[in-house]
């Protein structure tokens, strides 16, 4: 948003922060962060939960999308549960606040240090994705004399109709139980002395920019619960996983009340509480990724505008081919013939956030990339040994660090030059 012709989050120019804390930097917007974080918390709210044992739905944050710890915190104090895929990320959400009974315990690959620190913390459920880890998972449980609470994640085969590498829910994906296993290993599940069997979950894929995907995979989860809960086995939630997709560049995408109300009227008046795990479309718009162009280069054949910012800040556009939108800090109307890439100063050329990008441009300007506040700095590398971007999080009128930049001494802290011999 523009104000005086300078792009500005909520009443804070960019000019401001960039003078004070150089480049790159991600500013996120604690206003824009309440925003979609609320349409999911009331869109839920206006759904009565059926179940017995629950009054409320309950949402978990997929801490995966942005989990600087001011961002957590915030996110629980607001009331909501959290999705974790790591016992990193459950230390994180426990620091900043987070309940444990509001926390599901994602992944594929859990490893057993993981399964008991989160058995230890009491966390509400763990989302089982093998045979396999159903069985350690008992182990474990037995050993620390403690009931595990679980879900099976099952795979319904359905195309999310997204990028191949964030597609999770058909049968070639690594993920989640096969559909047609399922029955047979949930019966199993209610034998093992040291499980609870809660839910059903699952996941297709991320950055879904439509509503019928999530509606097909809710009909063959809720299809499949019904089975097993006229099997008698007691099934108290259904979690449908992660969020929308957001509008990147020209993406039209459903609105979150939309989607929430598309699957709570699928779930009905069944006797369960739905879960969700939205990461993305919480955090994305809140943030942007502020850099400065260290020059211009003109090869005979194309302009290059070079920023500070790397494929390691923001590795989107090199690992997916994302676009986000970039617009100039400074919106002064000049004119230019020229077009230019725009490009980080990493050595490979999937180092480009804009491919001819029509913009007059300078050494010194400074350039704001749009949506970057999910799966930017939480995937954010030290490659090229290039130290991590700092955070700042605005408030209205205030603004305030939330991590600062790395330097090299933090970069070079856990390794010790070695040669054998020596
Ligand atoms: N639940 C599970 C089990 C997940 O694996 C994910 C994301 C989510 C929830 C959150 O999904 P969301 O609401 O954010 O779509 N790095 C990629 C996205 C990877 C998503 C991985 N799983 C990107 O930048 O597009």
């Amino acid at each position: 948003m523009y104000k005086n012709g300078t792009f500005h989050i909520e009443n804070i120019s960019a000019k401001t922060i960039v003078n004070s804390t150089g480049t790159p930097v991600f500013v996120y917007s604690k206003a824009v962060l309440y925003k979609h974080l609320n349409a999911y918390l009331n869109a839920l709210r206006n759904h009565p939960c059926y179940c017995t044992d629950y009054t409320s739905h309950l949402l978990c944050y997929a801490v995966k999308a942005n989990s600087n710890l001011s961002i957590l915190k915030y996110i629980a104090s607001q009331g909501a549960g959290f999705d974790i895929v790591s016992a990193g990320e459950l230390e994180r959400v426990l620091i900043a606040g987070g309940s444990p009974d509001k926390i599901v315990f994602s992944g594929v690959g859990k490893n057993y240090d993981e399964l008991k620190k989160a058995l230890d913390a009491g966390v509400y459920c763990f989302n089982v994705e093998s045979e396999a880890e159903l069985f350690i998972l008992q182990a474990i449980a037995k050993q620390v004399n403690k009931i595990a609470p679980v879900s099976l994640r099952i795979n319904p085969d359905v195309d999310a109709n997204t990028h191949a590498y964030i597609s999770t829910g058909l049968k070639e994906n690594k993920f989640g139980i096969d559909i047609n296993q399922a029955e047979a290993l949930y019966h199993q599940a209610t034998q093992c002395s040291h499980l609870s069997v809660k839910g059903i979950d699952c996941h297709i894929g991320s950055q879904i920019t439509q509503l019928q995907p999530f509606v097909d995979a809710a009909d063959k989860i809720l299809n499949l619960a019904d089975r097993l809960m006229s099997a008698g086995i007691h099934l108290t939630h259904i979690n449908m996983g992660g969020g929308l997709g957001v509008n990147y560049a020209d993406e039209q995408v459903p609105s979150i009340t939309d989607y929430v109300n598309a699957l709570c009227n699928r779930t009905g008046k069944r006797k369960l509480r739905l879960l969700l795990e939205p990461g993305r479309s919480v955090i994305a718009e809140a943030g942007v990724l502020i850099s400065r162009v260290i020059l211009t280069k003109n090869n005979g054949y194309k302009h290059f505008a070079i920023i500070d910012a790397g494929m390691n800040d923001l590795i989107r556009p090199a690992l997916y081919g994302a676009k986000h939108r970039i617009v100039p800090l400074l919106d002064e109307g000049r004119d230019t013939a020229n077009h230019y890439d725009i490009v980080g100063p990493v050595c490979e050329t999937a180092d480009c956030f804009a491919k001819q990008l029509h913009i007059d441009l300078n050494k010194d300007d400074y350039l704001v990339i749009l949506n970057a506040g999910a799966y930017s700095m939480s995937m954010a590398s030290n490659y090229n040994s290039r130290p991590r971007a700092t955070e700042v999080m605005v408030d209205a009128d205030q603004w305030k660090i939330i991590r600062r930049q790395e330097t090299t001494e933090d970069m070079l802290r856990t390794e010790t030059p070695y040669i054998s011999g020596e």
